[in-house]
Order: structure tokens, then C-alpha cells, then sequence
């Protein structure tokens, strides 16, 4: 509690400082973007523009997180768990009374740049603003005719359960301070276009970073770009091109495979990642995808060393062997090879080394699903085992395949796996198995 309060006063006091600064400097971009039309308006938008539009919104993801399960489309009321308490995402069809509907082309701009609502209140940065800031003015111009476009659905937005001090919208300038880089995208010029390209769509509309970059204290990136960062109940791995964690054994036509179909011969998306799939990246166009696939492969990454592995006669790696055998062999294959495309590979399968192993726990004890895309409709599941395997089975067996079959990592502790059983709410072993 000490902590929270002192890092929430932290923030008010960086917020008085840097509130004149950010107010002045910041949304000048945004004049470029019309400033009379209403979102409700009945002059039709462009159809070529509305078009493209739709495509800039599937690169932004914009409708899983404004879509409530079972909702309409983009009229808000998602929940999103953070840790500082629940942020509801916003109706932004064109309703008048309930959505952005009396908006004007640079609220929007505003909003989705530089996360300002129209009423000047500074949004939270669980909307990704701070990487949406570098679409370019064209984007967010298709984006706004297709927003337009769309029916508008009369729900009024939930209210947010966050404590003080998150609770202080104003809070957010100290944030927007310390982190929001309000920039454009800049080209590099010594890289191709190709590169730029991805690179624009991973920073910018892919909002990549938003998982894949470990956090601190306040919710802000750290350096570790794209290196791998816990998510709640699970991880984001590394996606630069390390060898040990990374993308460094994938071909850029795997990762490409990957974001289009949901899997390749190695790995298979579940989770936010399956989310992201599933409404995002299976979207995208082969060009936009190998641009991306390029761009991760060209990053150097957090060039960590394997550590040296545990023998295979060790006795947690044969407890590990036998757990394996009995449960997960059937579907995760003999050497750990998989069924491609279905079930994921264990054997050099860097996502298998991350460094807590937060995520096969939470896949061992709550069980998963595959993304279903429009490749790959199948979306195989993974069966919980929290009811049958005890914390000492489950660590063993996770240690065994994270030390298998080409793999070294850590081994995971039973008092990892307990701490996770109560945290995710997953069953107790039935006693007597
Ligand atoms: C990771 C989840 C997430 C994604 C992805 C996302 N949003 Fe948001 N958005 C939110 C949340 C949460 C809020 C409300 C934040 C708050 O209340 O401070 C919000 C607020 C907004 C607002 C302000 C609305 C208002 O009434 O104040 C607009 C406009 C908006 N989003 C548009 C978009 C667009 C366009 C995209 C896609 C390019 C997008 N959002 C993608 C989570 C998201
Ligand atoms: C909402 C959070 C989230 C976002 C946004 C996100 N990812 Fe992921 N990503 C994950 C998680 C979690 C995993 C692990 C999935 C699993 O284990 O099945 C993952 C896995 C991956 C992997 C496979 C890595 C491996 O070693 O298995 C790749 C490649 C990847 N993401 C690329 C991307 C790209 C490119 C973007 C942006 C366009 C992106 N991700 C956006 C959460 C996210
Ligand atoms: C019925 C088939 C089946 C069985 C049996 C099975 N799995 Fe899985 N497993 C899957 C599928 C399909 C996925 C991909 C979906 C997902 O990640 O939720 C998966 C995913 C996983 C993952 C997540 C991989 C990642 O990329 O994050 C882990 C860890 C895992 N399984 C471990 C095990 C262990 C350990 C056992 C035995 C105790 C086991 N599985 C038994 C089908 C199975």
C-alpha cells in the first residue's frame, strides 16, 4: 500500500511540472484533421476511404478491446484487468448521447494520438495511445471515415474500478510526461522500406510493445524493447531474434505463418496472443506481415545465455518423464515434437525457456485453446490438469520438457505452481489419484 501511495504522489508532483509543458506542446499534429463535421453527420464518408479504413482498424486491433464479450461491435464496456484496478473501454460508435458520435474528426485525432477525450480529460494509457501517436495523419484519416461509417449503438460506458490515486485522471500528465513520446514515426533511412514498414506497424498500430515490452512500476515501457514481459496469469515471450528466447530459430516465413494462421511447425498462439490472431494479425496482407516478420528478425534482442540444463537422469527430470509420458505425450508427441499446425512443439521451442514459466503453468493448470483463424479453423485445446496433477508433478514435468529435447531453463518450483493455483482459481488435485 506504502508503495502505491508514494508512486501516486510521485506522479502528481511530475504532473505539476510537466502540465504546462505537455498542455502547450503537444496536439498540434492534430489540426490537420477536420474540426466541424460531427462523427453523426449524414454526409457520407468516402467508401475507397472507409474501405482502407477497416483495414487500419484491423491493424490497430480496435475492436477486441471496445467490443464486450458477446457485445455490439465497438460499443465498449471490455473490461481490462490492470494492475491498478479495472479500466472499461469506451463506446465509440457514432451515438450521440452514448458514443463519439458529436466528435469532430480532431477529437478523434486527439484521442487516438494523444489520448485526450473530447472534454479535455486525459485518457488512460490501457488505450494505447502512446503507440497509436505514430500513425500517420492518412491512417487516422481512413480510420475516422470508417469509424463514421459505423452504425451507431446507444450503451452507455461502464464505470472504472481503480483506486486513488489511479482514479486522478490529471494523474496522467506525470505519465504522459514520463512516458509518451509524442512523435510521429520517423523512417530510418538506412534501412529498406520493407523494414520501416514493419517497424511502423509493430510501434504504431500493432502496438506490439503494449505486451511484448517488460513494464515498471508505473505501467511505463522499460528499455528491454519487445523482450518479453508478464502479462496477469501468463507471459508475453521475447520477440527480437535471440537465439535463447527470442525469434532466433524461427525463418521470417515462420514468424509470417505464425501471425496469419495462428501456428506454424513449432508454436501455437493461445491466450491474448490467440486473441490478437484471432482479430488482428490473420488480417493483415502477406506484405504487411513479412514487413513485420522482417523487422522482429533484424532486432538483436536481450542476447541472454542459455544456462547450462539439467541431466536427464536428475531425479525431478525422470519424475518429469514419467508425468509426460502418462499425460502429455498423447497430443504433445515423443521427442516433444507436436502435431504442426495443432499442438505445440516443446522440442526448440524458445517460448518454452521463458524465464519464470508463468505461462506453461497457467496452461497446465487452466488448459487453453488455439486461435481459430480463417487458415487453421480448427483450434485445438489444451485440457486443464489442475484437477489430477499435484504442484510437484506439474513443476516436475515442466521442468523436464523446458530441459528437453534441445531446451535449458530454469526449473520450475511446486511453490510456484501452488502460488498460481490459488491466483489463477484453478481446481485442487482430486485426492487418491
Ligand atoms: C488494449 C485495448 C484498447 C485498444 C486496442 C484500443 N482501445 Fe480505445 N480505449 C481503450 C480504453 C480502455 C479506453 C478508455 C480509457 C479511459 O477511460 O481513460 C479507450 C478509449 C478510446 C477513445 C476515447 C473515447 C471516449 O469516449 O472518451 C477512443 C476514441 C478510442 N479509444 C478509439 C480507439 C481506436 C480507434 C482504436 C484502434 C486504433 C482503439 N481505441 C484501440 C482501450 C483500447
Ligand atoms: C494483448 C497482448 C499481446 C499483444 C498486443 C501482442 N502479443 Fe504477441 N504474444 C502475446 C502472448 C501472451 C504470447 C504467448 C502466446 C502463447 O504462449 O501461446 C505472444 C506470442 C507471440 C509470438 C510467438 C513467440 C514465441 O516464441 O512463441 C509472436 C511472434 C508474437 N507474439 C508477435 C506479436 C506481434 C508482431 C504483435 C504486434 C502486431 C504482438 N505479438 C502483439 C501477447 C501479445
Ligand atoms: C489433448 C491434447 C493435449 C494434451 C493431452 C496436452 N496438451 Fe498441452 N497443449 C495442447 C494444445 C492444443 C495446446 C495449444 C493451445 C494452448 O496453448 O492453450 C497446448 C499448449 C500447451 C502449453 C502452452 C505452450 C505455449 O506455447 O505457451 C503447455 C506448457 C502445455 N501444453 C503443456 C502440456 C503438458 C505439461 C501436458 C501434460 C501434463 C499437456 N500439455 C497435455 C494439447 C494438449
Amino acid at each position: 500500500m506504502k508503495r502505491t501511495i508514494m508512486a501516486g504522489l510521485a506522479i502528481v508532483v511530475v504532473a505539476g511540472i510537466g502540465a504546462a509543458l505537455y498542455i502547450n506542446g503537444s496536439t498540434r499534429a492534430d489540426d490537420i484533421a477536420d474540426n466541424q463535421l460531427q462523427a453523426s453527420d449524414s454526409t457520407p464518408p468516402d467508401p475507397a476511404q472507409v474501405r482502407q479504413g477497416a483495414y487500419i482498424a484491423v491493424q490497430g486491433d480496435c475492436a477486441a478491446c471496445h467490443t464486450a464479450p458477446g457485445g455490439k461491435a465497438f460499443a465498449g464496456g471490455y473490461g481490462l484487468q490492470t494492475p491498478f484496478g479495472v479500466i472499461n473501454s469506451t463506446n465509440i460508435t457514432p451515438d450521440r448521447q452514448t458514443g463519439i458520435g458529436n466528435w469532430t474528426e480532431r477529437d478523434f485525432f486527439r484521442a487516438v494520438r494523444h489520448g485526450k477525450r473530447k472534454d479535455g480529460q486525459l485518457l488512460y494509457p490501457a488505450m494505447p495511445y502512446n503507440a497509436y501517436v505514430q500513425m500517420s495523419d492518412s491512417d487516422l484519416h481512413d480510420l475516422w471515415a470508417y469509424m463514421r461509417s459505423l452504425a451507431p449503438v446507444s450503451q452507455a460506458p461502464a464505470a472504472n474500478t481503480l483506486g486513488f490515486p489511479y482514479d486522478i485522471r490529471l494523474a496522467m500528465l506525470g505519465w504522459n510526461l514520463l512516458f509518451f513520446k509524442n512523435a510521429a514515426y520517423v523512417p530510418v533511412p538506412e534501412q529498406s522500406a520493407q523494414w520501416n514498414r514493419g517497424r511502423y506497424l509493430v510501434d504504431g498500430a500493432g502496438h506490439c510493445a503494449a505486451c511484448h515490452t517488460p513494464k515498471n512500476a508505473l505501467g511505463g515501457d522499460t528499455g528491454a524493447y519487445l523482450q518479453g514481459a508478464a502479462l496477469l496469469g501468463g507471459h508475453a515471450p521475447e520477440i527480437t531474434n535471440d537465439a535463447h528466447l527470442g525469434l532466433g530459430n524461427w525463418s521470417a516465413e515462420q514468424v509470417r505463418q505464425y501471425l496469419k494462421t495462428g501456428s506454424n511447425d513449432t508454436a501455437v498462439a493461445a491466450g491474448a496472443m490467440g486473441e490478437a490472431v484471432e482479430h488482428s494479425t490473420q488480417y493483415l496482407n502477406d506484405t504487411d506481415l513479412a514487413d513485420i516478420a522482417l523487422y522482429l528478425k533484424s532486432l538483436p534482442g536481450s542476447g541472454t545465455q542459455a544456462p547450462a540444463g539439467l541431466a536427464a537422469n536428475a531425479p525431478v527430470m525422470q519424475r518429469g518423464a514419467r508425468v509426460y509420458e502418462t499425460n502429455c505425450m498423447a497430443c504433445h508427441n515423443v521427442r516433444g515434437e507436436g502435431i504442426g499446425g495443432m499442438v505445440p512443439a516443446f522440442a526448440d521451442n524458445s517460448g518454452m525457456r521463458t524465464p519464470g514459466g508463468a505461462n506453461l503453468i497457467s496452461a497446465v493448470l487452466k488448459g487453453g485453446r488455439a486461435a481459430a483463424t480463417d487458415s487453421n479453423i480448427t483450434a485445438a485445446g489444451m485440457p486443464s490438469f489442475a484437477w489430477k496433477l499435484n504442484d510437484t508433478d506439474i513443476a516436475a514435468v515442466l521442468t523436464y520438457v523446458r530441459n528437453s529435447w534441445g531446451n535449458a531453463a530454469p526449473a520450475v518450483a511446486p511453490a510456484q505452481v501452488a502460488k498460481a493455483r490459488t491466483a489463477l482459481k484453478a481446481d485442487t488435485p482430486i485426492s487418491g489419484l
